[in-house]
């Protein structure tokens, strides 16, 4: 904290320093109950911002004096002192003096994001990411910023960020930086949460152009995707919350597939890569073991169907010379005919275990078997009647 008669040099030379620029609007350093403005942090489009001690608490804050007069604080401050979110400035307290309305919000002792350096589009990503939802978050709560830009977002050491000048912008004043401003609130004068997240896209593209090495800036197409769906110039054509662009937001840093890009087939196995080398490498091991595997498999099969063929070319010809040797059995010569079965059917039988699936050889099998069993019942009939003729031969007469 700093002294009476120090604090008083500091706003002397601020006067003087406002004297040596000219303005006309010479500032005049209001006098706020239960505040003790210290020193200025700087000046932006609207107002200046004081470093500032709340005496009744004994604590730093930041006091923002807006440059326009005359206007009430309205109720969107209070909305916006209701707000509790771990990447929000906390709106203290607010007030008209003398006309000149003032906020005074938590001191932010970091730079603000026109100042930081991010080493990747990966980074400025994951600032993104907190800015989102700190955006979602308002918007489920009623509140639009209408001030999004990089020296409305702070950094603190740790690389939190917050948004601040929340909501103020819209209620405590007109305009804001028409860079940022989406078509739509330029010409209508309304800001939306639609317009929000144009602001957003912008600053990321911008944190992005010029804040990131050029060698880390163009490998990221779809970082480049989701600012250029957040800065259609259709507000149609944008996300249609900013809870969906913090979902691509945080699919690009998880090195998921963004919906603002929707990726080839390769590209999304090359990001499955990236999120997971170690699964990639087994899957493209045990891919390239399936293709050799099929190949082989392919391979025999071919090999396996020509042989087939073959086997089939050679049983159909042999199944032929067969049924010629069973149509040429002598059936004439009963003693000859039994010798040639058997000879037929050895030979059908061996044909048959070489070439199982064969019908015609199989049927040939059957007609020899049978032919071979008629053959044996022929030779047992004859056998009988000779064995008879035997028995009943006239006994020879003896002599008288
Ligand atoms: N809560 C805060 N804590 C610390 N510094 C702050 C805080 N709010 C603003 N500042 C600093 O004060 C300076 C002026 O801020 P201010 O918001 O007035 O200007 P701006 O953001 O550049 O433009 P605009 O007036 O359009 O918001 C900036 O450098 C900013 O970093
Ligand atoms: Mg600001």
């Amino acid at each position: 904290m700093l002294q009476e008669d120090t604090m008083t040099d500091a706003l002397r030379s601020l006067a003087a320093e406002l004297d040596e620029l000219g303005s006309d609007a010479v500032e005049r350093v209001p006098e706020i109950p239960d505040f003790r403005l210290t020193d200025v942090l700087g000046r932006g489009g609207m107002g200046t911002v004081y470093l500032a001690v709340q005496t009744s608490l004994g604590r730093e804050v930041a006091l923002k004096v807006m440059r326009s007069t005359g206007e009430a604080i309205p109720n969107e401050a209070q909305t916006v002192a209701q707000l509790h979110h771990p990447n929000i400035v906390h709106v203290y307290a607010a007030g008209t003096i003398g006309g000149q309305s003032w906020f005074a919000m938590e001191l932010m002792r970091g730079k603000n994001a026109s100042h930081g350096n991010f080493a990747s589009v990966e980074d400025v990503a994951g600032l993104g990411v907190q800015i989102a939802e700190a955006l979602a978050y308002a918007h489920r709560c009623g509140v639009v910023h209408r001030d999004v830009k990089p020296s409305n977002i702070f950094i603190d050491e740790n690389g939190l960020a917050k948004l601040g000048d929340f909501g103020l912008a819209n209620s405590l004043g007109e305009g804001g930086t028409r860079r940022y401003m989406a078509p739509e609130l330029i010409a209508s004068g309304r800001a939306t949460e639609t317009s929000d997240q144009y602001a957003l896209g912008v600053t990321l593209q911008e944190l992005a152009g010029s804040r990131v090495p050029r060698d880390h800036r163009q490998t990221c197409p779809d970082f480049s995707a989701i600012c250029a769906r957040a800065t259609a110039q259709d507000p149609s054509r944008r996300y249609e919350s900013m809870a969906a662009m913090l979902d691509d937001l945080r699919r690009l840093i998880a090195r998921r597939p963004v919906a603002a890009n929707p990726p080839s087939p390769l590209r999304r196995c090359r990001l499955f890569a990236r999120r997971n080398p170690l699964a990639a490498a087994g899957i493209l091991a045990t891919t390239a073991l399936l293709a050799a595997l099929t190949a082989s498999l392919a391979v025999g099969y071919v090999r396996t169907s020509r042989a087939l063929a073959a086997t089939e070319r050679e049983a159909a010809s042999a199944a032929q010379s067969l049924a010629k040797v069973v149509a040429g059995i002598d059936r004439t010569d009963s003693d000859k005919r039994g010798a040639e079965i058997a000879h037929a059917l050895t030979a059908a039988e061996s044909l048959a275990a070489r070439f199982p699936g064969n019908a015609e050889i199989a049927d040939s099998v059957d007609k020899l078997k049978a032919a071979r069993d008629a053959h044996a019942r022929f030779l047992e009939r004859r056998g009988g009647a000779m064995r008879l003729q035997h028995r009943f031969r006239p006994i020879p007469r003896r002599g008288p």
